[in-house]
């Protein structure tokens, strides 16, 4: 993949969030430098200053590039020399603060990799998109699934039609770590999941089934139509839900549905899709990530497993992975494909070069739009006890 050509330099990258004690930031530092692209530089690591300061060694950032905040962070990258200047920031912050940083980031001029959901509401995922497009700037977000080799392995097999017309997406993401009130129990990961103020209208509808709306879509391309969603909060005194179910309907006629779960005993991190064509059908498990099963009628059920130097991996396939079958790959490496992804583009923004900003294969912001969209969609919905609303949203339709 060269040193980001035709750039030939890495990128500079900055952190917003990941201070100690977090979780998400540090998975951010390890993707973006996975594949020798990136340097971290510089970091604005936490919302307590002293904290910000003190985690900046834990990531090897010198002293005068670790900031006590995002806004002294820009002000002072911008006095930099463009030749030492950070080229993108990354935020991992809980949700509440995306737009504030990443509205800054932008209109300062630098490339943003956003975490989801892409904001608090939808009111800032519009706004934001409105400041993306009447920028230069690259803006990925982090929907990671997108980035396992099984999953752009199935999109190009979707996508080329060798599942026939797509009928149903079904989708479920089931975690337990919830079902006990963790926000009272010192989980600050809980606390501000739970808190409405800072997650925005949706619990885990908002953090998990957000993921599982975008796979759908990612690998299909299917447009939404509509959606009928319930939602419930299982513990008590929780202010947002803990578990839901949405139907969606597609504009070919196809049904999907998305199911979140919080509260699920033993259940980690579960999450899998299905999708079902008129010729076949797959599914793939994240929690086993290096397979995908197909499946035909009346035909012995095939296991596709991640290796890139087989034939039936398509080019998207074998694109994704970085070693020899049967040596896993999985959370970091997914994260990382959506990186560097959005680095070609980086790297051609940098050298005056166009790119492709809508259907990029990174997830971005109309993804982004699509998913806060998704969120006031479905609390809508829950609100008029399931009732059917529409999910086409024209700005984000790509
Ligand atoms: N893509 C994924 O798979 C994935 C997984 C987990 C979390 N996330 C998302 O990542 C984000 C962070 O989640 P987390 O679990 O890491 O949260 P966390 O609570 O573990 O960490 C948040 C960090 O942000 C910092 N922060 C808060 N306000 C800040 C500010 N104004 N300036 C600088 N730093 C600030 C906090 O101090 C903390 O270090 C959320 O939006 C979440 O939805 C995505």
């Amino acid at each position: 993949m060269g040193m980001n050509e035709p750039l030939n330099r890495k990128l500079r990258m900055a952190l917003v969030g990941g201070g100690q004690g977090s979780f998400i930031g540090r998975v951010h530092s390890i993707a973006a430098c996975l594949d020798n692209r990136a340097v971290l530089t510089a970091g604005a690591l936490s919302s307590n200053p002293e904290r910000a300061k003190a985690s900046a060694p834990d990531y090897g950032i010198e002293d005068t590039r670790a900031y006590t905040s995002y806004q002294e962070m820009l002000e002072a990258e911008l006095k930099l020399p463009a030749d030492e200047r950070i080229d993108f920031v990354s935020i991992a912050t809980p949700n509440h603060v995306h737009f504030e940083v990443a509205e800054a980031a932008v209109k300062a001029g630098f490339n943003v990799v956003c975490d989801k959901p892409m904001t608090y509401d939808l009111a800032q995922a519009e706004q934001l998109l409105e400041t993306v497009q009447s920028s230069d700037v690259v803006f990925a977000l982090s929907h990671n699934y997108t980035g396992y080799p099984m999953i752009r392995q199935a999109r190009e097999m979707i996508l080329s039609g060798e599942l026939g017309e797509i009928n149903a997406i079904r989708s479920q993401y089931i975690q337990g770590w919830l079902v006990e009130a963790m926000e009272h129990q010192e989980s600050k990961q809980a606390a501000w999941r739970t808190d409405p103020s800072k997650s925005g209208a949706a619990g885990a509808f908002g953090d998990i089934a957000t993921h599982a709306y975008n796979l759908g879509r990612f690998m299909t391309g299917l447009l939404p139509d509509q959606v009928s969603c319930h939602l419930k909060t299982f513990v008590d005194g929780r202010r947002l839900d803990d578990y839901g179910t949405a139907i969606i309907t597609y504009e070919n006629g196809a049904l999907g549905s998305v199911t979140a779960s919080q509260i699920t005993h033993g259940r980690e991190n579960d999450f899998e899709i299905e999708i079902d064509g008129t010729k076949g059908s797959l599914k793939w498990r994240q929690e086993n990530p290096n397979e995908m099963i197909v499946r035909h009628n009346g035909k012995p059920h095939q296991i596709y497993t991640r290796d890139p130097k087989a034939a039936h991996i398509n080019a998207m396939g074998r694109a994704a992975c970085r070693i020899p079958a049967g040596h896993p790959e999985a959370f970091f490496e997914a994260f990382a494909n959506v990186y560097n992804a959005a680095f070609d583009d980086m790297a051609k923004r940098a050298c005056g070069e166009t790119f492709e900003r809508r259907d990029s294969v990174y997830t971005n912001c109309y993804d982004g739009v699509e998913g806060m969209f998704f969120i006031q969609q479905c609390v809508a919905s829950s609100q008029e006890n399931a009732a059917w609303v529409p999910l086409r949203h024209e700005a984000a339709r790509k």
